[in-house]
């Protein structure tokens, strides 16, 4: 098993490269059953996306855009403190037909924050679609659309997902190995 060192932490290869371009494909495949005929905008979030959304856009058939969104915080002027904002989008897309491009749903937060300010544009519809998946931290209540591994609740890195920064140029997932 292949192991990696980031900073002061080990990590052991838990889905390969390979694997992971092979699910990517199957999942584009439903996609594209999914949305035939429709014009469908794929929103990538940054950073933790960026290589899975590459992927995957490249195996969509429909007739598609593709767009990418930053979560930014900021010191609100409220007296609840930091919000998450999503910023970066510059089109219109109302009526769309959006799938939000996530790399790993863990407590559901984010998702919760992104749907909430994309219901407010009045999109069409919303799906996500998400390379990983931790069921096990998840607190929301409808799980996303399209998954392409269900993993423990442990930290990962790889294929986009970051330790502090770094490991977003692993090929593959990566597991912190506990010691
Ligand atoms: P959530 O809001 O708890 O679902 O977490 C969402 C964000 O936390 C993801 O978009 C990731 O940026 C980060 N995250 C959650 N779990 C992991 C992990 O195991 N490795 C790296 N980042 C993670
Ligand atoms: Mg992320």
């Amino acid at each position: 098993m292949k192991e990696t060192v980031i900073k002061d932490k080990k990590f052991r290869e838990m889905i390969t490269s390979d694997v992971i371009s092979a699910r990517i494909r199957e999942m584009a495949e439903k996609i594209n059953r999914d949305y035939e005929g429709k014009d469908v905008l794929f929103l990538g979030i940054l950073n933790g996306a960026f290589l899975f959304a590459a992927e995957l856009f490249k195996e969509i058939k429909l007739r598609a855009r593709i767009s990418f969104v930053k979560l930014a915080s900021y010191e609100g002027i409220n007296s609840s403190g930091s919000v998450k904002e999503l910023i970066g989008w510059n089109e219109d897309i109302s009526n769309m037909h959006v799938v939000v491009i996530e790399d790993i749903v863990d407590t559901g937060n984010t998702l919760e924050l992104i749907q909430g300010q994309l219901k407010t544009r009045k999109v069409a519809d919303i799906r996500i679609a998400t390379l990983l998946f931790k069921p096990g931290a998840y607190t929301g209540t409808q799980a996303p659309d399209y998954v392409g591994f269900e993993i423990p609740n442990d930290f990962v890195v790889g294929y986009g997902l970051d330790y502090d920064g770094y490991g977003r140029n692993l090929p593959s997932v990566y597991t912190l190995v506990n010691e």
